[in-house]
C-alpha cells in the first residue's frame, strides 16, 4: 500500500508553460431539447488549481464537467484542454489519452461502478492501458490506499454504504493516475461524519499536486477544499469568480446565485437553515415534516 500517489509529470500533449490546462473561450452548450446548459462561459484553469463550480441546482456544473472531461463537446465557442480540442476528443480522436489525464468522478457511483468487485473496478482503467499484471496492481494498491478502502477490495459495490461508494469511485479514477481529477457534487446526500471524511480525502488530492474541479452547491465545504470558486448563475452563465473568502463573504450575490437564501440564517460561512417556508425540492433526500413552521 502506497502512502502518497506519484502525479505524473508528462501530460499526453505538453501544454506550454504559461498556457492554461484548460482554456473555454464563449463556451455554449444547449441539449437537444433545445434546454440551455451554458452560455458565453469563458473561463481558464491552470495546473495544480483547486476550484470549486459553484451553482444551484440546474446551473449547468454537471454539464460543464461533462465538456471538462471531453464527454460531449460544446454547442458554441471552444475548449481546449491539456493542448486538445475538445471537440475533436468527443468525437473520439485521442480520446484514450485524453482519459488518461483527466477523470470525472460522477455523483452517482452507481455509474461509475459496474464489477463485481472494487478491486475490479479499481483495476479496469490500468487493464485497458495494458499495462502488466504487476503495474494493475500497484496502481490499484496505490489507489485503494489513498482513498482508505483497502480493506474493501473484494467487497460487492452494491453492498457499500454511500461513503464507501464515493471513495471506491474515486479510486477507480485514480487508478489511471490523472493529472486532473473532477468530481461532481462529491458530498452530496452523505451524513455529517462522511462528509468530513471525503473533504479530507480531497483535500489530500489536491495536496498531491492534482488539479481539481469540484462541482458543489454546499457552500460548507468550499473554504476547506478550493483556492478559487466559480460561481454559475441559474442561466448557465459565470457570474464570479475569485477567492473563496471573498466569494463567501458576497451575500447579494449567493442569494443572487440561489446558493443562500434571504431566510436562511449564516454562521460564518456555513449557512444554516431554518425553516420559513417550505423548501423548492433542492434537497433530495426525505420529505420535510409538514409541521416545521417554527421560525
Ligand atoms: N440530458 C438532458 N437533457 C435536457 N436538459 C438537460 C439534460 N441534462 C441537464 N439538462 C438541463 O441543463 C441545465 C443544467 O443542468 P446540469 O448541468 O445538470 O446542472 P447542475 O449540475 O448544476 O444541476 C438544467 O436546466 C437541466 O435541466
Ligand atoms: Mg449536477
Amino acid at each position: 500500500m502506497t502512502e502518497t500517489a506519484t502525479v505524473p509529470a508528462a501530460l499526453s500533449q505538453p501544454v506550454g508553460p504559461g498556457e492554461p490546462l484548460f482554456d473555454l473561450r464563449d463556451v455554449a452548450y444547449t441539449y437537444s431539447s433545445r434546454q440551455v446548459a451554458l452560455d458565453g462561459v469563458n473561463l481558464r484553469i491552470w495546473r495544480g488549481e483547486r476550484v470549486v463550480l459553484l451553482g444551484a441546482n440546474g446551473s449547468g456544473k454537471s454539464t460543464l464537467l461533462r465538456l471538462l472531461d471531453g464527454i460531449v463537446g460544446p454547442t458554441g465557442g471552444s475548449i481546449r484542454a491539456l493542448g486538445l480540442d475538445v471537440a475533436a476528443v468527443a468525437a473520439g480522436e485521442d480520446g484514450f489519452r485524453f482519459h488518461r489525464e483527466v477523470g470525472l468522478v460522477f455523483q452517482d457511483p452507481d455509474i461509475q461502478l459496474f464489477s463485481a468487485t472494487v478491486l475490479d473496478d479499481v483495476a479496469f482503467g490500468p487493464l485497458q492501458l495494458g499495462l502488466t499484471k504487476e503495474e494493475v496492481r500497484e496502481r490499484c494498491d496505490e489507489a485503494l490506499g489513498e482513498m482508505g478502502i483497502a480493506h474493501l477490495a473484494d467487497r460487492a459495490p452494491f453492498e457499500l454504504s454511500g461513503g464507501e461508494k464515493k471513495r471506491a469511485a474515486i479510486a477507480s479514477v485514480l487508478s489511471l493516475r490523472p493529472e486532473v481529477v473532477l468530481l461532481d457534487e462529491p458530498t452530496a446526500s452523505l451524513d455529517p461524519r462522511t462528509k468530513w471524511v471525503l473533504v479530507d480525502l480531497i483535500q489530500r488530492l489536491g495536496a498531491a499536486g492534482r488539479t481539481l474541479i469540484v462541482a458543489t452547491h454546499e457552500l460548507d465545504i468550499v473554504p476547506l477544499i478550493a483556492d478559487r470558486v466559480v460561481v454559475l448563475s441559474e442561466g448557465g452563465r459565470v457570474v464570479a469568480d475569485g477567492a473563496p473568502g471573498t466569494i463567501l463573504a458576497d451575500r447579494e450575490l449567493l442569494i443572487r446565485a440561489n446558493l443562500i437564501h434571504e431566510h436562511l440564517h449564516e454562521h460564518g460561512a456555513v449557512a444554516h437553515s431554518h425553516p420559513h417556508e417550505p423548501s423548492d425540492g433542492h434537497h433530495s433526500g426525505q420529505p420535510e415534516p409538514t409541521k416545521a413552521s417554527a421560525g
